[in-house]
């Protein structure tokens, strides 16, 4: 892959693609040439048949994502205009992790703060080590969080405790933050890749058209009633019953032996 940057990393192990945003002496605060490597790994994970789900991470044990790059914004986000630009040059690679329909694993340790609190948030499921740290500090640099993210923070943790996030811009420590669903769950840091393999072992087993269902289904459920697709809900209903590994599966299950899918 020829990317923009090397602060962001795309690697595939097995039947895993793994995207790390590496930039640990900034504790992995996101900058605009990382959205756009972002949207290029992306787009080959989502185009490989062998990737069946995505790993997100930072690099170094400090922190996952600190939020967007803050040294840039004088630059780049010094105001309304400036901010809708950086929105916008932004927005393809934030829209193809939104848009990523295979499960996606956020992989915490340390620091997941604003932004990157909103890239676990695009995840599927959250694991974090016992010393992470999550927290929207929007509240401390006169910010608005947007109303998808604060959508988002409303549907994993309600919203009274959405609000206590945002308006006391209070660091959440991994236990609170498991108590509340802002995270599945909390491991030690010796035993966060292990936790994590324990999903990414079970998704590479399981049937990608079954769990893109899934998927695609809660997303419509969490959309405003109008917006829903009930149609694409439909669709994925009868293409997961005229499929190769809905055979597989149920023949695997009579002959007594583990199924092989292949996402058809
Ligand atoms: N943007 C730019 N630089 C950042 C950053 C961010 N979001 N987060 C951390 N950094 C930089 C710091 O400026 C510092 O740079 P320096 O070594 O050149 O001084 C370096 O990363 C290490 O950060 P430091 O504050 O010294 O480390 P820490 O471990 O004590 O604290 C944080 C880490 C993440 C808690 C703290 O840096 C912080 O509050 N960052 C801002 C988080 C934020 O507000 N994010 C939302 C942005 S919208």
């Amino acid at each position: 892959m020829d990317l923009p940057t090397e602060k962001m990393i795309g690697k595939k192990i097995g039947g895993v693609g793994h995207m790390i945003f590496n930039q640990p002496e900034k504790r992995n605060a996101t900058s605009l040439e990382m959205w756009q490597a972002a949207k290029i790994i992306l787009d080959d994970f989502a185009a490989d048949p062998n990737i069946r789900c995505l790993v997100l991470s930072g690099a170094g044990d400090k922190s996952f994502v600190a939020g967007a790059d803050i040294s840039q914004f004088e630059k780049s986000r010094s105001d309304a205009n400036a901010a809708a630009e950086y929105e916008r040059i932004s927005a393809e690679g934030k829209q193809a992790l939104n848009d990523f329909s295979k499960p996606i694993i956020a992989k915490i340790q340390g620091f997941c703060l604003g932004g990157g609190l909103v890239v676990a948030m695009a995840a599927d499921f959250r694991i974090c080590s016992d010393d992470s740290q999550l927290g929207v500090p929007a509240a401390r640099l006169s910010i608005a969080y947007s109303y998808d993210a604060i959508r988002r923070l409303c549907s994993l943790v309600g919203p009274s405790y959405a609000k206590d996030i945002l308006i006391t811009a209070r660091r959440i420590q991994a236990n609170e933050a498991l108590r509340i669903g802002l995270v599945n769950r909390v491991v030690t840091a010796a035993d966060l890749d292990m936790a994590v393999a324990e999903y990414t072992d079970a998704i590479e087993e399981n049937a990608p058209l079954s769990m893109h269902a899934s998927k695609l289904t809660v997303t419509e459920i969490l959309k405003d009633s109008k917006d829903r697709d009930m149609a694409a809900i439909d669709e994925i209903g009868r293409i997961c019953f005229d499929s190769n590994d809905f055979k597989e599966g149920r023949t695997a299950f009579m002959e007594k032996r583990k199924p092989v899918f292949t996402g058809t």
